[in-house]
């Protein structure tokens, strides 16, 4: 192996920049070259790969985003798309793969590894932290961070108003996130993909005996949460409960912003070294992740099809504060 292949795929993180760096500088301590793949498979089919050195990655580790940019690419899922991003490869002297990304990018790593043999390595970036094989993924931290920060915001005005505010936040079919700032928000109520009951679980709340004392209430909602986003949950519970003062914000894509956490940094900087020791180790068709602060290998089949779901305890500690 002499020149490696680094990309970010699928929805930017941060920490992403940090992760590269690490690839870079590891790669480089070890006497290898590296090259920077634009836009993911994107660039790998366009041939748009620049070369990094170690100022390529100076002054980038408390950058949001990912100076590398990224995209959800169509064309790699071809056989034909894969075919020209090998001969790109091929053409740069490009021998092994580092993959930033999430289940999308794993996939069309693991595919591409399985025809062309090229030695392919993910790291697990998305702010979702849905993925198996790790505890947390890069960019998590920060955008619970950030939803934090706001939703912190939302209960200053929704406390004035006396309101009921339901905050939708990202995640895809996970709630990760909104579990967590549910906990970290003192929200009265989380709904997740996770959870069934969710919605019962709100619906007892407004109607408790009793009637409650404090006047406003933060329901955290999944975006994929079964019974529908932060807009329709307002409608039904205005429907159901026309004297509450409801309103509803989805946070977007905010929550994907920003400069990286300390954690979020410093895990990207461990995967992202410990992804080029892999390689120099031989390793091959897996991804990198940390559990229990131990670095872990899982092979490419198993991230993906693997299932990481939230806690239990998780969930009823968050029932269990909200009373
Ligand atoms: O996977 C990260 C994520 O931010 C999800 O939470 C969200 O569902 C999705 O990406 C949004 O994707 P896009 O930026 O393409 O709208």
């Amino acid at each position: 192996m002499k020149t490696i292949g680094v990309y970010t795929s699928g929805g930017d993180a941060p920490g992403m920049n940090a992760c590269v760096r690490a690839v870079v500088r590891t790669a480089i301590f070890h006497g290898l070259k590296v090259k920077g793949i634009m836009r993911g498979y994107e660039g790998m089919i366009h041939n748009d790969i620049i070369d990094l050195d170690r100022q390529s990655v100076a002054n980038i580790i408390q950058r949001g985003g990912t100076f590398l940019k990224t995209a959800r690419s169509m064309d790699f899922m071809t056989t034909e798309g894969r075919k020209v991003a090998y001969d790109n490869l091929q053409a740069q002297g490009i021998d092994a793969l580092v993959c930033i990304g999430g289940n999308g990018s794993y996939t069309g790593a693991m595919i591409f590894n399985e025809e062309y043999g090229i030695p392919c390595i993910g790291l697990p970036g998305t702010i979702d932290n849905d993925l198996y094989g790790t505890d947390y993924t890069i960019g998590y931290d920060t955008a619970i961070n950030t939803a934090l920060d706001s939703i912190d915001r939302i209960r200053d005005t929704a406390h004035s108003h006396e309101r009921v505010f339901i905050v939708e936040v990202m995640g895809r079919d996970s709630g990760f996130i909104a579990l967590d700032v549910a906990i970290a928000g003192g929200a009265e109520g989380a709904l997740i993909p996770e959870d069934i009951d969710d919605w019962d679980k709100v619906l007892k709340h407004f109607n408790r005996p009793g009637k409650r004392k404090k006047s406003f209430s933060i329901i955290i909602v999944a975006e994929g949460d079964e019974e529908g986003g932060a807009i329709q949950l307002e409608k039904r519970l205005t429907d159901l409960y026309p004297d509450l003062k409801i309103r509803s914000t989805i946070l977007g894509h905010v929550q994907r912003g920003g400069s990286p956490s300390a954690r979020d940094r410093i895990l990207a900087s461990r995967l992202g070294s410990e992804a080029v020791n892999a390689l120099l180790g031989g390793q091959t068709a897996c991804t990198v992740g940390i559990v229990n602060d131990e670095v872990t290998f899982t092979p490419f089949d198993s991230a993906i099809d693997g299932k990481k779901t939230v806690s239990k305890k998780m969930i009823e500690l968050a029932e269990i504060l909200a009373i």
